[in-house]
């Protein structure tokens, strides 16, 4: 195993989209950022000096962080932020895991810029578990503002409204061709006939699930969120943001540009959403510039048939090699509420002295200002307090009328888990507000979606239905409109893991909780010492 050295320089960086200039804040001066390679086992060091006047926070999204958790990233959560002029090692191990992830800052709303790949090749001389592609290729989709995100940002908490959408998607950095702005300018696949190339595509926008597809090519789906799944075709991928997706495409084609297409998904839109699709292009070599694009038309903001139909078809790959460890019995069986509601604000500008804030279970999760990884080690007191309810305080439909009183409560709550515990946790939309998929994302583990259905979960009848023999392994999962799914993992690696809406709006709203697992008795079951240079508060 080897040792990979980087080093992210955190610095402004003047760049233009859309016709405009900004200064926005970014690794290496890079939109998006730097990949990171490497194999299964080895270790990576990341160096991240930050030079600007934001706090910054770096999380390796998806990485397991094993007994590592000082280095998973998220700020107040596993460590306090680096400060302007001050440094810090990101130190750690990937283990047990291949295939592509992505790194995000982890404080505000700086990941709308600060992101980029992590990607995992497995042990030098193991094959994938499918035919080698001849190429391949990294594709990073994102979100583009014309304005600084955290005025959008502060903007909203401000007035208690929600804030604008982005103003276009991007890929690769780029959003393609816009209207009266430019006719080029997008990113481009070059392809040689009769070859494959794998497409290793992330889901770095704050706020929009994607679609994905490619004019006149199938992509054969192989592996997401750096587990491998049971090779499927299919015409559009669907990705939330924090997850990832491996394709493969076969450049069967002659000659030609294709257009590939990121869209939007939100299968209730409460407003329509305005920004705009993402384009690129795959080129075949030798085809001319000048010759036309075959278009492809991309699905329906609201076309929840094509999102499921994609959703539907993953299958964890479950082989002799990579087999599907699900935990077959449940030592803490939970049920969390996700969703929105609105609590009073009289300060609040706009909004009619009420705010939106978002929730599990009615709790409002509040950030502490201590690191609360550093304040259970330390036996800092008054930080947390660990009484997160497994249950939801009240019952109603979820996706009936709200109940009378959407105030929740506030509170930097954690639920407490002994190490190497299995755990179900049902997440249920709540819909108070308004039926909305949420992406939730847990930190620390990848967990098994074992169970999805419309509606409210029923303890009695549901679980039957589960799929406990080759459930699809992920770390993000969108929990659908009006509905709910069930996943399971085992608490194997002790730290403190936020689980949270990794649509960043949520997230700001509070639609947040952490799991404290606690250290096990074996010699490798405890959290490994803090580092050094781990950032004060
Ligand atoms: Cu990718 Cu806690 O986030």
């Amino acid at each position: 195993c080897k040792i990979r050295r980087y080093q992210f320089d955190v610095v402004m960086s003047n760049t233009s989209r859309l016709c405009s200039t900004k200064s926005i804040v970014t690794v290496n001066g890079k939109f998006p950022g730097p990949t990171i390679y490497a194999r299964e086992d080895d270790t990576v060091l990341v160096r991240v000096v930050n030079h600007v006047k934001y706090n910054i926070s770096i999380h390796w999204h998806g990485v397991r962080q094993l007994r590592t958790g000082w280095a998973d990233g998220p700020a107040y959560i596993t460590q306090c932020p680096i400060q302007l002029g001050h440094s810090y090692v990101y130190n750690f191990t990937v283990t047990g895991q291949r295939g592509t992830l992505l790194w995000h800052a982890h404080i505000l709303w700086l990941r709308a810029t600060v992101h980029g790949a992590i990607v995992i090749l497995p042990k030098l001389g193991v094959p994938y578990p499918f035919p080698k592609p001849d190429h391949e290729s990294v594709v990073v989709l994102g979100e583009w503002w014309k304005s600084d995100t955290e005025a959008v940002i502060n903007e909203a908490l401000k007035s208690g409204l929600a804030p604008n959408v982005s103003d276009a998607h991007t890929i690769n950095g780029h959003p393609g061709p816009v209207p009266n702005c430019s006719s080029t300018g997008g990113f481009t696949l070059s392809v040689e006939p009769s070859k494959t190339y794998m497409l290793r595509v992330i889901n770095a926008a704050l706020n929009e699930e994607l679609f994905f597809k490619i004019a006149g090519h199938k992509l054969t789906v192989v592996e997401v969120d750096a587990t491998y799944v049971k090779p499927f075709k299919i015409d559009t991928i669907l990705i939330a943001p924090g997850q990832s997706t491996n394709v493969i495409i076969s450049a069967k084609q002659n000659a030609g540009k294709y257009m590939v297409a990121a869209s939007p998904f939100m299968d209730t839109p409460v407003v329509a959403v305005d920004n705009m699709t993402a384009t690129a292009t795959l080129h075949y070599s030798g085809t001319l510039s000048t010759s036309g694009t075959t278009l492809t038309t991309p699905p329906p903001q609201n076309a929840t048939p094509v999102a499921n139909k994609f959703i539907n078809s993953l299958r964890s790959l479950n082989s002799k090699l990579y087999p599907a460890k699900v935990p077959l019995k449940v030592d803490h069986s939970l049920l969390f509420t996700v969703g929105l509601g609105v609590n009073s604000c009289p300060t609040c500008k706009a909004g009619n002295g009420s705010r939106v804030v978002a929730n599990i279970n009615n709790v409002t999760f509040l950030m502490p200002t201590t690191a609360l990884l550093q304040a259970n080690y330390f036996n800092i007191k008054g930080v947390f307090t660990t009484d997160f309810p497994g249950k939801p305080p009240f019952s109603f439909n979820y996706t009936g009328n709200p109940p009378a009183n959407l105030q929740t409560t506030k509170g930097t709550k954690l639920y407490r888990l002994p190490y190497n515990a299995t755990v179900q946790v049902v997440l249920q939309d709540t819909g108070i507000i308004a039926p909305e998929n949420h992406p939730l994302h847990l930190h620390g583990f990848n967990f098994f979606a074992v169970g999805r259905g419309l509606g409210n979960f029923n303890p009695k009848t549901d679980p039957k239905k589960f799929n406990l023999a080759d459930p699809v392994e992920r770390n993000t999962i969108g929990v659908p409109s009006g509905g709910w799914v069930a996943i399971r993992f085992q608490a194997d690696n002790p730290g403190v893991w936020f689980m949270h809406c990794h649509l960043e709006v949520h997230t700001t709203w509070g639609l947040k909780m952490a799991f404290l697992v606690d250290n096990g008795k074996g010699p490798n079951e405890s959290i490994l010492p803090p580092p050094k240079d781990l950032p004060k508060c």
